[in-house]
């Protein structure tokens, strides 16, 4: 496995690899989660990249980017035996150079929910994908489930821009208790970890309401705020049944919604969803 610092390295190692060339965006910190990526992406490639890069465009407060998990001599054992070939980890100024002045900002799909949540986060996403597509030039790039939202605007840009890379979505993995892998988990006491399971619990009373016929989507977020609302430690970010294709929230539902949730423990905030039907 190669590890490469900046984008003249990286293009320098990528102009003789073999095709197709498969890329997994990640911000480090890896878990099973990211492992599941780099496997999708070792079967359907000749070249594994992974990029390993806490992205400060994507964070609102200083003090979230400044805490996220890091641990590098880690992440590159864990790239190695997952069976990545070049690990591209460069550093703030080889991503965003002096002068950088560029923002890609997609539209409706990054408003609601996350968008809402955390103002300029998906610019920050879309910006640094954007720049990631361009210099790893990948047939195809892996996204986890799991960021919903992230994939639907990472796919909308790709698309609008006419980026030649496929996006492909990947199932969310999960802890035996439900809770979805997350580099945020490490921030949680055991205590904290514990509970935070009642996130899937949640969604899923709220996926089988919908199973069973419930139409009103207030009757199934009401269903799925009842189950958070048991769990003191869970303070509520918001609570949504939407349009899986617009986000829009739903008034009825006919067999097809999003579910999502954000819900802050021990003051660390983590998100999941479930797509019903
Ligand atoms: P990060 O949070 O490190 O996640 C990297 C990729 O792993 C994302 O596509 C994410 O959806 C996926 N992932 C995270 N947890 C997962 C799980 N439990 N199961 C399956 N996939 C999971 O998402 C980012 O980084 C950044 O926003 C990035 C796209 C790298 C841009 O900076």
């Amino acid at each position: 496995m190669q590890v490469v610092r900046t984008r003249a390295d990286l293009r320098a190692v990528l102009a003789g690899a073999r095709r197709p060339v498969g890329l997994v965006p990640t911000m480090g910190w890896l878990h099973a989660g990211h492992v599941s990526l780099v496997e999708r992406a070792r079967a359907e490639s000749a070249t594994v990249v992974m990029s390993i890069f806490v992205n400060p465009r994507q964070f609102g407060e200083a003090r979230d980017f400044e805490q996220y998990p890091r641990n590098e001599a880690r992440d590159l054992a864990m790239a190695e035996a997952a069976g990545v070939d070049v690990v591209f980890a460069p550093g703030v100024e080889e991503v965003y150079p002096p002068g950088f002045d560029t923002v890609v900002s997609v539209g409706a799909i990054a408003r609601p929910l996350e968008g809402a949540a955390r103002p300029g986060h998906f610019d920050g996403v879309a910006t640094v994908v954007a720049i990631l597509f361009a210099l790893v030039g990948a047939e195809r790039a892996y996204f986890g489930a799991k960021d919903y939202q992230q994939v639907a605007v990472i796919r909308r840009m790709a698309l609008d821009l006419a980026l030649p890379t496929e996006v492909v979505p990947c199932p969310t993995v999960r802890e035996p208790d439900g809770l979805a892998l997350s580099s945020r988990n490490a921030r949680l006491s055991a205590d904290g970890r514990a509970r935070a399971a009642v996130l899937h619990r949640a969604l899923t009373v709220g996926g089988d309401r919908i199973r069973a016929g419930e139409r009103s989507a207030d009757a199934v977020r009401e269903a799925v705020a009842r189950v958070l609302g048991e769990e003191a430690a869970a303070s509520v970010d918001y609570v949504s049944a939407a349009d899986p294709d617009t986000l829009a929230e739903l008034h009825e539902i006919d067999g097809r919604a999003l579910l999502s949730l954000a819900v802050r423990i021990e003051g660390v905030r983590l998100i999941d969803n479930e797509l019903v039907g």
